[in-house]
């Protein structure tokens, strides 16, 4: 038997039958049968707006895969460029496929000089990084004035390349100019993250760029953000992809989509509210301000998805500790763990099923490699460029219509336009 719902239409008393497909229902068959009847669904609460193999994510139980590998192996055993890989092309390469690709990304990592010194460094002194990349990327389309050609393939490919090499440089470049350093040129010898590192930080003494723990640590952390299914800044990339804007400002909107505080934000407001409680005395305080309405949220905790631990942050938690061995323990961390353990007692986080989420723990790790807060968002884009443009790829080859929701118009009838002198 087919599985369906029956709806009837208390207005005619008629009833028709709705086939429910994939835990769902398909809107092409409800818009045959229920003509003119459309959905209300601010945050697309409960819309599903397209089909995706890249990432599974089973909230309820804690579940993340990227194209049917988990996470734990993922982060276990492979690499941010190999999970690139798998993401864009839905395998793991062949050793001979990954020489190529980590050719071709390496090949791309510089970014043209007029975009450092005319753009990079027209921005005003203490300019966001974040806003800095945002821009960058925008930008970016300008010098690659071939990306337009999107049904192309291999245009596409290179476009994808140059994308995932030249994040870290422009990330890098956005922070030291706005710390006043002199930029450092992509080091090619160096792997994808010891590159980054060096780009950032050489040659800061009080910073061990060149040690390869935190190089995995990095590694392992853009692994675990390279891709979440349909989140705000992968929805966004998909809604300016299905107009045909090219990768570059299809990525900037994504970008700008990451940089708001409930979204990749958040490890930047974790870190400020924890030096904001300032010691585990003051935790069970906080705690009662946050049910009580009055402390703001709790940073860091809850999820749209994930109704169970976030699988990313038991990873983090793990990777945290690989770090602090070499930098030192964050201070901050006894203050969080003490966060986690009370808000995991009591009834009003487990009642509403808000467990820590993947940036909980992440900002302390950033924080403990030295990495300014601002920096935070910055360093979740350069993973999650692979999973924008995965998504942007899948888009494409889906044939995807522009995508364009209604609205239910909530404003002034028709009334008469009244001429400045006589509106009171
Ligand atoms: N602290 C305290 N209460 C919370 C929190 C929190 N962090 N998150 C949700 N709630 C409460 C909320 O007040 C509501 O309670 P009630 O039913 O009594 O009104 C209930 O839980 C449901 O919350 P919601 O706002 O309807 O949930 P949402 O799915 O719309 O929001 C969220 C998800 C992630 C925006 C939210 O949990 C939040 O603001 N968390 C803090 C910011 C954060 O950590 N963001 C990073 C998300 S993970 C990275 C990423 O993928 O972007």
């Amino acid at each position: 038997m087919p599985e369906s719902i029956t709806i009837t239409d208390n207005r005619s008393g008629e009833s028709i039958e709705v086939p429910i497909v994939s835990g769902g229902v398909d809107a092409t068959e409800w818009r045959k049968l229920l003509p003119n009847i459309w959905f209300y669904d601010p945050a697309f609460m409960t819309t599903a707006a397209c089909s995706s193999s890249i990432t599974e994510l089973d909230g309820e139980n804690g579940i993340l895969r990227y194209r049917g590998y988990p996470i734990e192996q993922l982060a276990e055993h492979s690499t941010y460029l190999e999970v690139a890989y798998l993401l864009l092309h839905g395998e793991l390469p062949t050793s001979e496929q990954f020489d190529t690709w980590t050719h071709d990304v390496t090949y791309h990592t510089f970014i043209h000089e007029n975009m450092r010194k005319r753009f990079m460094e027209g921005f005003h002194y203490d300019a966001h990084p974040m806003g800095m990349l945002v821009s960058a990327l925008a930008a970016l389309s300008t010098f690659y004035p071939e990306a337009k050609a999107i049904d192309d393939t291999a245009i596409r490919h290179k476009q994808i390349v140059r994308l995932i090499a030249k994040l870290p440089t422009i990330a890098a470049c956005a922070h030291r100019f706005y710390s006043g350093m002199p930029f450092v040129y992509p080091d090619n010898n160096r792997p994808f993250t010891a590159n980054f590192l060096n780009m950032m930080f050489n040659p800061v003494e009080w910073i061990d760029y060149d040690n390869p723990v935190l190089a995995r640590a990095l590694d392992v952390l853009f692994i675990l953000h390279a891709d979440h299914e349909q989140n705000c800044s992968t929805t966004a990339m998909r809604v300016v992809g299905s107009s045909h804007a090219d990768p570059y400002t299809a990525c900037s909107a994504a970008a700008a989509a990451l940089y708001g505080p409930r979204h990749g934000g958040a490890n930047e407001q974790v870190v400020r509210m924890l030096t904001e409680i300032g010691s585990i005395e003051n935790v069970p305080d906080f705690v009662k301000s946050v049910k009580e309405g009055s402390g703001g949220r709790l940073q860091g905790f809850g999820h749209r998805v994930y109704k169970n631990y976030d699988p990313r942050a038991k990873i983090i938690k793990k990777t945290a500790d690989q770090v602090f061995e070499v930098t030192g323990k964050n201070p901050l961390l006894d203050i969080a763990l003490k966060l986690e353990e009370v808000a995991l007692n009591d009834e009003y986080f487990t009642s509403r099923k808000l467990y820590p989420n993947v940036d909980f723990y992440s900002g302390l790790i950033y924080q403990a490699m030295a990495f300014p807060i601002d920096m935070f968002p910055v360093l979740f884009a350069i993973p999650r460029t692979s999973g924008w443009l995965a998504h942007w790829e899948e888009l494409l080859e889906q044939d995807s219509r522009i995508s364009r929701p209604r609205q239910l118009y909530t404003g002034e009838p028709e009334r008469e336009y009244t001429p400045i002198a006589q509106r009171k």
